[in-house]
């Protein structure tokens, strides 16, 4: 089984060598937790190993991710010139304040445009093929999540964006965030059509809080079953090699 190395210091421990390629993965997690950072990683550290990615965002703007990658030196703009990343900006606020409304359909919801799947799908597969993508991030389906009134209809979305990029040999990541900050009240519907879920967590200790992240699921591969604690570091995230001592 071809695997896809994250490139994040200490994850590859934690599932045997990589994430079987090709396949979808749901990275879920509260707020400031390191979801953004953790896509980014990913997507950085494989232009660096010569597989090119696409971005897409939906929440946060293309300059504010630019601007975290310069705070770890992560260079995206160089990446972007030599056609080797795309950043996509989905986010509803661009049809709102520009003519191009490619995502977005004409229905609304309280004058904001409602996302289109199917053209953003379109979208996500033209950026792939434009520059020979391998990996992909998408930040953060909860945005698709809080326009969709119909879980049918999300959930069908999902499926149909999961295999096309099966079918480019794309390897995904798709951030979700955790409801209400608890990461154990969202085992929702993302969690079983992925093929493996990565939870990011807090754990108080009183004076402090320390992060650790989780695989609670990946298919095609065994995996440890511990909470690993990680930091955020100037050179990004590094996932500790043993349980560390506050989990
Ligand atoms: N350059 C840096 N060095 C160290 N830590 C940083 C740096 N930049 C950000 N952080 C830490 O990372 C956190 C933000 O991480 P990130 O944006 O990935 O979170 P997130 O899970 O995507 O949050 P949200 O759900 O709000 O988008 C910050 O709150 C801060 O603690
Ligand atoms: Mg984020």
């Amino acid at each position: 089984m071809d695997r896809v190395k994250t490139t994040i210091p200490g994850f590859e421990e934690m599932i045997k060598g990589g994430l079987p390629s090709s396949e979808t993965y749901a990275l879920i997690g509260p707020p400031g937790i390191g979801k953004t950072i953790f896509g980014l990683q990913f997507l950085y550290g494989g232009i660096k190993l010569g597989e090119n990615g696409v971005c897409v965002t939906l929440d946060e703007a293309t300059e504010s991710l630019l601007e975290t990658g310069k705070s770890f030196n992560w260079d995206f703009e160089r990446f972007i010139g030599e056609e080797k990343l795309i950043f996509l900006d989905s986010s509803p606020y661009k049809g709102f304040h520009e003519d191009e409304y490619f995502i977005h359909s004409e229905d609304s919801v309280l004058g904001m445009p409602v996302f289109n799947t199917n053209n953003l799908i379109k979208n996500i597969v033209e950026a792939v093929k434009k520059v020979k993508a391998r990996r992909l991030f998408l930040d953060c389906v909860t945005m698709i999540e809080l326009q969709n009134r119909e879980p049918f209809s999300l959930r069908t979305d999902l499926l149909g964006l999961k295999r096309a990029l099966k079918s480019l040999n794309v390897t995904t990541i798709l951030s979700f965030e955790a409801k209400n900050g608890q990461v154990l009240d969202y085992m929702g519907f993302e969690a079983y059509i992925s093929d493996g879920v990565i939870i990011l967590g807090r754990k108080d200790l009183g004076d402090r809080k320390v992060r650790y992240i989780e695989v609670l699921k990946m298919r095609h591969t065994s995996h440890i079953e511990e909470k690993r604690q990680f930091r955020i570091t100037n050179e990004g995230i590094i996932i500790y090699p043993e349980k560390g001592p506050f989990l």
